[in-house]
């Protein structure tokens, strides 16, 4: 699947009836990368669980390459292309490393896992290790083959490097740049390390209390401290 662009338009979302998510619009292009940052409890998740529809949207349009996802369930997002790699990271602790690769494969064939062998020479090292066994470095790297298996055309990543060591950080953050730096999948990151998400991505959303507080180019943002100071605080994690 190419990369599709992604659209939200005044997207209200939420628990039930609490409102976390406040009339967000963004758009992504197609093979863009996009850095979702905010401090804690600001909503960075509820907004990426709302895009594959695991909150409740109380209003405002989602679409992927023109879809609207307003009415399509998590699975059917899902084989339209949008991969989610949850914060939680969600593998099952008792499956061995490839019967949790097996369940991103959807429609393809057992042979398909070879990619995620070659993209994480660690895992195939593990393939026969359960997920409870692996290092918090390796559970995301699993975590996130396995969503790419499905040759998502958008990635959805929530703090893939949340307590990982730096040198597990600089390979995963390697390996997912070389992946957009293709063209053929769409992200977007949200990260509590700002320095690496900037370095990623081109442009920025920051969320506070389930809004957009600031919007624009990476660049800008790295050329703004007082901003960054003001959204973000410093030494936050
Ligand atoms: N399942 C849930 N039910 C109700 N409230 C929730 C749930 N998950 C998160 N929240 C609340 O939503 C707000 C935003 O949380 P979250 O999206 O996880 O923020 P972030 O990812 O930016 O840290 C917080 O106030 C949090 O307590
Ligand atoms: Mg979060």
């Amino acid at each position: 699947m190419p990369a599709a662009r992604l659209e939200v338009a005044n997207v209200s979302a939420g628990y039930g009836a609490t409102r976390i998510i406040t009339d967000m619009s963004f758009d992504v292009a197609a093979g863009d990368r996009l850095a979702i940052l905010g401090r804690n409890g600001m909503g960075k998740t509820t907004l990426l669980a709302t895009l594959m529809g695991l909150s409740t949207r109380h209003a405002g349009q989602i679409k992927v390459d023109g879809i609207d996802l307003a009415d399509l369930r998590t699975s059917s997002r899902s084989r339209l292309g949008v991969g989610y790699v949850p914060q939680t990271r969600g593998i099952f602790r008792s499956l061995t490393v490839e019967d949790n690769l097996s369940t991103g494969l959807k429609d393809r064939p057992r042979s398909a896992l070879a990619e995620a062998y070659e993209m994480f020479p660690r895992l195939a090292e593990r393939r026969h290790h359960l997920g409870m066994q692996l290092s918090g470095g390796e559970q995301q790297m699993l975590s996130m083959a396995r969503t790419l298996l499905g040759k998502p055309s958008i990635l959805l990543l929530d703090e893939p490097l949340e307590g990982l060591a730096p040198v597990i950080c600089d390979e995963l953050m390697s390996m997912i740049s070389h992946m957009a730096a293709s063209g053929d999948v769409t992200v977007v990151l949200v990260e509590q390390q700002i320095e690496r998400a900037l370095d990623f991505a081109s442009r920025v959303l920051i969320l506070e209390r389930g809004r957009e507080a600031w919007s624009g180019a990476s660049s800008e943002l790295r050329s703004n401290q007082s901003l960054v100071d003001r959204l973000l605080g410093v030494g936050i994690h």
